[in-house]
């Protein structure tokens, strides 16, 4: 039963991958194309990806699975047609954009994904298809079919944050580019990435946004073997807009120089912190305390830990102290540091 409603799954994704692919090559996706073209996509990129167009009308594709005997409901089930408001009858959940067919290593389609075209920002920029019983969001790796023989020759992927990015990058011979498309990047993931290669290198958008992300990968790779590094751009910048901009060998150059996740973070709590105010020293250590809780490897927590010592200039006795029981002695240090006017600052010489 499950098995033949996986396959009637498959039937109703493969039948619309084909539906916008032949959509995009053929008269309707004129402008879709230009939109490509704009973007540096080549078309044997596109075709690889399987882009497609889903037309400007509201029942394109359920008029077309119509004619192959699939019903509304049955494309609403697939997520593809949502049910009208008022009245009766379905309407097409993608119009007028270039659609993303998500597939899974083995290369069935599960589901899509769909950037406007429309010049007016009234559209929002990206939707998704809803996860369905065969298909989890945190599962699946956007561009895993088409890079894993690339990741596993190069061993390290590179994990952005975009439909763009993957394909842009693949489209300038980078084909080591995947994406968690929209959600946080979890272990699940982290674990699909763990059977092709060795490190992962974190290539997330330049702002803010990409740079908290980026913290918030940590724990998924926590109890992998994977080891993750990271690379930034300006705030302006994604991995897409650099690579048009300075060339595939300038992306290749920071992933050289890319830097281990956690000395990235730790380096992100430190710097704010160094100077005088222990207010912010103290509010840095709990930050510290629990990025280096995540660390089993003592040689590693014992570098990191003395990297703090060094920067933050707080004795180690002391540190190693606060780092293992930082809850019960949080309020501990700020009483110490108020009543006895010590600073806690000691000399390099001391240590
Ligand atoms: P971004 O917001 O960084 O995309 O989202 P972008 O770089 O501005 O998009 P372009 O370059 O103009 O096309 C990164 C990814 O997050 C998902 C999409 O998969 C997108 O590629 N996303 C973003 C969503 O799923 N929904 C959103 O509303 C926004
Ligand atoms: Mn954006
Ligand atoms: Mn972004
Ligand atoms: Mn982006
Ligand atoms: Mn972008």
């Amino acid at each position: 039963q499950k098995r033949k409603g996986k396959r009637l799954y498959y039937n109703v994704m493969d039948e619309s991958r084909a539906f916008f692919e032949q959509n995009l090559w053929s008269e309707p996706g004129r402008a879709a194309r230009q939109y490509l073209l704009e973007r540096e996509i080549d078309e044997e990129t596109a075709r690889r990806f399987g882009l497609g167009y889903a037309p400007d009308a509201w029942q394109g594709l359920l008029d077309h699975l119509a004619t192959k005997k699939m019903s509304p409901r049955l494309v609403e089930r697939a997520g593809l047609a949502m049910p009208r408001s008022s009245g009766n009858g379905h309407y097409d959940r993608f119009r007028h954009r270039i659609v993303f067919p998500i597939v899974d290593i083995w290369d069935h389609t599960l589901g899509f994904g769909g950037r406007t075209i429309a010049a007016n920002d009234e559209a929002p920029k990206y939707i998704n298809s809803p996860e369905t019983k065969f298909y989890t969001k945190g599962s699946e790796l956007y561009g895993l079919h088409a890079a894993k023989r690339a990741i596993q020759k190069a061993g390290y992927a590179l994990l952005v944050e975009g439909n763009f990015d993957v394909i842009c990058l693949h489209s300038k011979g980078i084909e080591t580019a995947v994406a968690p498309m929209g959600t946080a990047f979890t272990e699940e993931q982290a674990r699909l990435l763990e059977r092709y290669c060795e490190r992962v290198v974190i290539a997330f958008d330049g702002d803010e946004a990409g740079e908290e992300a980026t913290v918030r990968c940590l724990k998924s790779f926590a109890a992998t073997k994977l080891e993750p590094l990271v690379i930034r751009f300006d705030e302006l910048e994604d991995p897409d807009t650099f690579v048009r901009r300075r060339g595939a060998s300038a992306l290749f150059e920071k992933v050289e120089n890319a830097q281990p996740l956690v000395a990235w973070a730790l380096d992100r709590i430190l710097r704010p912190a160094e100077g005088d105010n222990i207010d912010r020293k103290i509010a840095a250590l709990q930050d510290v305390a629990e990025l280096l809780d995540g660390i089993n490897n003592t040689l590693i927590w014992e570098h990191y830990a003395q990297e703090v010592s060094r920067r933050l200039t707080i004795a180690p006795e002391f540190l190693k102290d606060y780092l293992r029981r930082p809850k019960q002695l949080a309020s501990q240090a700020r009483k110490a540091v108020l009543q006895s006017h010590r600073p806690l600052e000691i000399q390099a010489a001391e240590y």
